[in-house]
């Protein structure tokens, strides 16, 4: 995978991914909850969750849920929901790219290929929430407006010692759009 060349991938923007390797993104089903969990144990500073609620993620969620593998080995996820009361938004909750897949455009591609989804044709904004110092994740979501073509702000949200306890960092509430569909 490192030494990989990249190819380009005209369909999803131009970007790179891997050129070795079979790349498959899907939906995720019941059997991928504790390969997710431990892919997110494994890749700080992620919150890690229980099993159980990967499990309703990959079940409940699955549908505004990513999974991605190279040559069926789990390398990406990606979770989020549409808000109750907010059928415009898709809030991603994380996203966790395997070490030896970074680099390579998986993040950004599994959150243009979540967009495209039928769940998703009434979305028009995209909300994450990202600590300060978290500089992997500030890149990948300016990526992702800069594909977009849209606006994106933060405004901190939840915040440490009030929301969170002391020794997590404030979350930002990140905002982009509003987009076009990109499925249309
Ligand atoms: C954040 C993370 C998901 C990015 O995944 P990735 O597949 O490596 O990201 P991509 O290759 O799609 O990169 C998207 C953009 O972010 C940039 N980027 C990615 N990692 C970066 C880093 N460590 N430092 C600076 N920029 C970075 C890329 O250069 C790219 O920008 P470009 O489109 O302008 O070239 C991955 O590093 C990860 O799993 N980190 C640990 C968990 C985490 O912090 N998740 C995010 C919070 S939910």
């Amino acid at each position: 995978m490192e030494t990989a060349e990249r190819q380009r991938a005209p369909e999803s923007g131009g970007l790179a991914i891997p050129a070795e390797g079979r790349l498959n993104l899907r939906t995720p089903t019941v059997r991928d909850g504790l390969q997710v969990n431990a892919l997110i144990a494994a890749s700080p500073p992620l919150d890690v969750n229980s099993a159980y609620c990967n499990l309703l993620q990959c079940t409940h969620f699955a549908e505004t849920c990513v999974v991605a593998t190279i040559d069926g080995e789990l390398a990406g996820w990606v979770s989020g929901h549409l808000p109750p009361d907010q059928a415009d938004t898709l809030f991603i909750w994380q996203v966790a790219v395997a070490a030896s897949a970074r680099g390579r455009g998986l993040g950004r591609r599994m959150l243009i290929e979540l967009l495209a989804r039928d769940a998703c044709q009434t979305v028009r904004r995209l909300t994450t929430t990202i600590t300060p110092d978290n500089h992997a994740s500030w890149a990948l979501f300016a990526s992702l407006a800069r594909h977009l073509d849209a606006e994106i702000v933060d405004v901190p949200w939840l915040i440490e010692g009030q929301h969170l306890s002391s020794g997590h960092a404030t979350e930002h509430l990140v905002t982009i759009g509003p987009f076009a569909p990109t499925w249309a």
